[in-house]
């Protein structure tokens, strides 16, 4: 198997990746756990999070809604395109990198913002933006998180923010402000969450947010004895009771009786409250979930610098189409705006097929909240390595030496 260094590439060298100085970048690394070995591609990191992971957090996680039917149709949609490689190509010198926003990342991926993340293992959130930092590609923090948006900040360079925005003036310049001071430049306003999605699973698992204190609960944490030391009593003893910290005015704890999370009117949350946010941040403003190309339109001619195509990892509306067969209509649509997408990546096959459909950029989720569950920051710096290698043969076997000759024209839809 070929070995592409994990921060730069063996093709390419950036010089704006961290060097290992940065603070909170990865540092000379203990010797990798040995059950990475076993972790070939990403979707080998799912099965053994499921072992580590209580019922309702890995259930939170890996689930849809309803009857997964988009989550399972995401992962079609890839299975939808053909490859018609080119050959006796020189692609020696091979590059995937990729500028969005004015900045040179070393891979055409990123780290999507997850609720989550540090439910999942020992401080999530910072150990994603550890690595982004150290792989020189993008995290965006989620508006979900269970640490302070200044905390991840501080740590590494993340410089994305994922806001759930209320549909009320005063909470929306609030928000709009903190983020700013901290010193975010990207900020991604997620528009496919009107109301909660209908999580059966959650429901049946056990899950709900806060969760709530019972035995079936404490047995879940006892019949997980590494989750249990290494994520729960860890996260407790280091940082206390984790709190969503960047929902909105109240600090709603993770674990309460009593406790119900604020859904600050987002669902009255419309285009006149993103032309107030246009109008308040001067930084990068990207919508996140959109599906249909009048909407792009729509946020295109809201001053919007970029979307994400998704459908939310098949989590909100059951059914809703896959972002891969929106994505050529969208990118059509959209004008000078970046189009990105997520929804369902898990190879580097994945990735060439969007970029080569119109994607500038994907973003991956549940992989790396996963791979953080297995190994820690050696299993996240691993997934990343791995999508990494696979763009990098997939490149040489499609016959292009950059990510920049993918076009429509190397792909074949299936016959229907
Ligand atoms: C556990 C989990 C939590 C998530 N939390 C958020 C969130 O807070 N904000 C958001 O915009 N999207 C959230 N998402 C959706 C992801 O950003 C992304 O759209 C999705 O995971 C991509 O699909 P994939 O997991 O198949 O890669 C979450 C997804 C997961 C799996």
């Amino acid at each position: 198997m070929s070995s592409v260094p994990e921060a730069v590439s063996r093709t390419d060298s950036n010089p704006r990746a961290a060097p290992s100085s940065v603070p909170g970048a990865a540092v000379a690394s203990p010797p990798a756990p040995r059950i990475l070995q076993r972790m070939l591609a990403l979707d080998d990191f799912e099965p053994q999070a499921a072992r580590i992971l209580p019922r309702p957090i890995f259930g939170y996680a890996s689930g849809g809604s309803e009857t997964n039917a988009s989550l399972r149709a995401n992962r079609e949609a890839f299975g939808d395109w053909s490859f018609v490689p080119r050959v006796m190509v020189d692609v020696s010198v091979r590059s995937q990198r990729r500028t969005l926003f004015g900045q040179t990342y070393d891979a055409p991926f990123g780290f999507a913002p997850m609720g989550g993340t540090s439910l999942g293992g020992f401080d999530g959130d910072r150990v994603l933006a550890r690595v982004a930092a150290a792989s020189n590609i993008p995290m965006i923090l989620s508006g979900a998180s269970f640490t302070r948006l200044e905390d991840v900040k501080a740590v590494g360079r993340t410089a994305w923010f994922q806001g759930y925005i209320p549909g009320e003036e005063g909470a929306i310049r609030k928000l709009v402000e903190r983020v700013a001071a901290a010193g975010y430049d990207t900020l991604v306003v997620t528009a496919d969450v009107p109301v909660a999605a209908n999580r059966e699973n959650n429901v049946r698992n056990g899950y709900s947010a806060p969760l709530r204190p019972t035995l079936r609960l404490a047995w879940q944490g006892i019949t997980h004895p590494r989750w249990l030391f290494g994520t729960a009593l860890r996260t407790l003893y280091v940082h206390g009771m984790p709190h969503a910290e960047n929902m909105g005015s109240t600090r709603v704890p993770l674990v309460s009786r009593v406790a119900v999370r604020e859904r600050a009117q987002r669902d009255r949350f419309s285009w006149q409250h993103l032309a107030l946010i246009r109008s308040l941040w001067s930084g990068k403003l990207v919508v996140k979930g959109l599906l249909s190309a009048e909407d792009a339109r729509i946020a295109a001619g809201h001053g919007v610098d970029g979307v994400i195509v998704s459908n939310h990892g098949g989590r909100q509306l059951d059914g809703a189409v896959a972002p891969l067969r929106v994505l050529p209509e969208i990118a059509a649509a959209a004008g000078s705006m970046t189009v990105m997408m997520d929804s369902g990546v898990r190879r580097g096959t994945d990735v060439l097929k969007a970029l080569a459909l119109g994607a500038q950029f994907v973003f991956v989720g549940r992989p790396f909240l996963f791979a953080n569950a297995v190994a820690g920051e050696a299993g996240v710096r691993h997934a990343v390595k791995l999508l990494r290698e696979e763009i990098d043969r997939d490149l040489a076997l499609v016959g292009l030496s950059s990510v920049d000759g993918l076009t429509p024209e190397l792909l074949r839809a299936r016959p229907r």
